[in-house]
């Protein structure tokens, strides 16, 4: 049996990237009810730019901490004595907004006299399914954002290995690159994904980079190139149609057979084989069902967070706060804790892997 352990109330605040949000995060005996959930998204202020701009959105976090911290607060009913911690993204993300979070979330936690939580972002999006799914560990996760493309076996809380990641572009990133090339706008993603519903998939046979390589990393920079070759040709809705769709199926193709192959190396034991996809491009359909179609052909499981927690949202950064702060993390000193551009979840395969970019301020996401 497993045991009971003593119901935390903990309070998220998410502000790495574009996304200024709070939530209020009830965590009992392994199971999360959200009590609020709010997110500010700042795109009206980044599309002008057709990407986000990182001072822009560190004054637009600074601006809206506050008010998006009450927001939720009001929404639970209630008060900072309530908590049990606090938790913040501490990175990796744009430097200005994570400060403003960090900073948010560790002045809350000192005046209310609670413990502080430093979260990794990616951690969150680990964690993510579990908000709403009993998703058990281990389980094999696709994290495919604006920033990161990677697949990572989550064996236990704080317990990652990343088997495989792109050597250069994320996802998300050739989603906004392509949008951008075709006038489409931003933020990217959704917008290449509706165009290319009306577009035949097969009209240019673009690069599938890296798919006949063994192992696990992927490359999607040649891929953008070759529609940046493409998009001057394409004159009317019907062609820009079709190179999202053709855009769209090179992506499907690399990442589901990637998908199959992970898969096969990644150990489940003796359970159900999980695979989770989490972040933004996770909301892609044809992504999902091609993902779908991958694990039913390795006889795994796919789980995708609802829509709203495959995007940033800070119900997952309350989320690993609370499983950090039952499994005895909140006795460390997390108001001593520094805002971090960038933050590996597994550092010891970043800091081995040179493909993966040691830099020179540390291993990157
Ligand atoms: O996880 P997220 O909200 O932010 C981080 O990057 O951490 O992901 C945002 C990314 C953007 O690049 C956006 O264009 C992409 O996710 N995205 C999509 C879709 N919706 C969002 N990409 C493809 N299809 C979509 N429907
Ligand atoms: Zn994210």
């Amino acid at each position: 049996m497993r045991a009971m352990t003593r119901a935390l109330t903990i309070l998220g605040i998410e502000t790495s990237c574009d996304e200024t949000a709070a939530a209020v995060l009830r965590y009992e005996d392994g199971k999360a009810t959200l009590l609020s959930d709010v997110i500010r998204t700042q795109l009206a202020e980044h599309a002008p730019y057709l990407g986000v701009v990182p001072e822009i959105a560190a004054r637009a976090h600074a601006e809206l901490a506050d008010l998006t911290v009450a927001a939720a607060m009001n929404a639970s009913g209630l008060t900072y004595g309530d908590l049990d911690g606090v938790a913040a993204t501490a990175g990796p993300g744009l430097i200005g907004g994570v400060l403003v979070g960090l900073m948010t979330g560790k002045a809350i936690a000192q005046a209310a006299g609670k413990p502080f939580i430093p979260v990794n972002h990616l951690e969150g999006h680990a964690l993510s399914p579990r908000l709403s799914e009993d998703c058990p560990f281990p389980y094999l996760l696709l994290l495919v954002s604006g920033g990161h493309c990677q697949f990572l076996e989550v064996r236990g809380l704080g317990d990652y290995r990343r088997l495989g990641s792109t050597i250069d572009d994320a996802v998300g990133e050739a989603f906004d690159k392509v949008a951008k090339l075709l006038g489409l706008g931003f933020p990217g993603g959704p917008a290449v994904e509706k165009m290319a519903r009306d577009g035949n998939a097969k009209a240019h046979d673009f690069p599938r980079p890296l798919l006949n390589r063994p192992g696990l990393e992927m490359s999607f920079a040649g891929l953008k190139t070759a529609v940046a070759r493409a998009a001057p040709g394409a004159q009317g809705d019907a062609e820009k149609a079709d190179i999202c769709a053709s855009f769209q199926a090179a992506i499907c193709d690399v990442l589901s057979a990637k998908a199959r192959r992970a898969l096969e190396a990644f150990d489940a034991g003796a359970g159900e084989k999980r695979f989770v996809v989490a972040g933004g491009v996770a909301s892609n359909a044809a992504i999902r069902a091609s993902l779908d179609a991958a694990a039913a052909q390795s006889g795994a499981r796919l789980i995708a967070p609802p829509l709203r927690h495959c995007t940033d949202n800070a119900a997952m950064i309350a989320l690993a706060g609370a499983e950090h702060l039952a499994a005895g993390l909140g006795d460390t000193d997390g108001l001593a804790s520094g805002a971090r551009p960038r933050w590996p979840l597994d550092e010891a395969s970043a800091k081995a892997d040179p493909v993966f970019g040691a830099g020179r301020r540390g291993a990157k996401a």
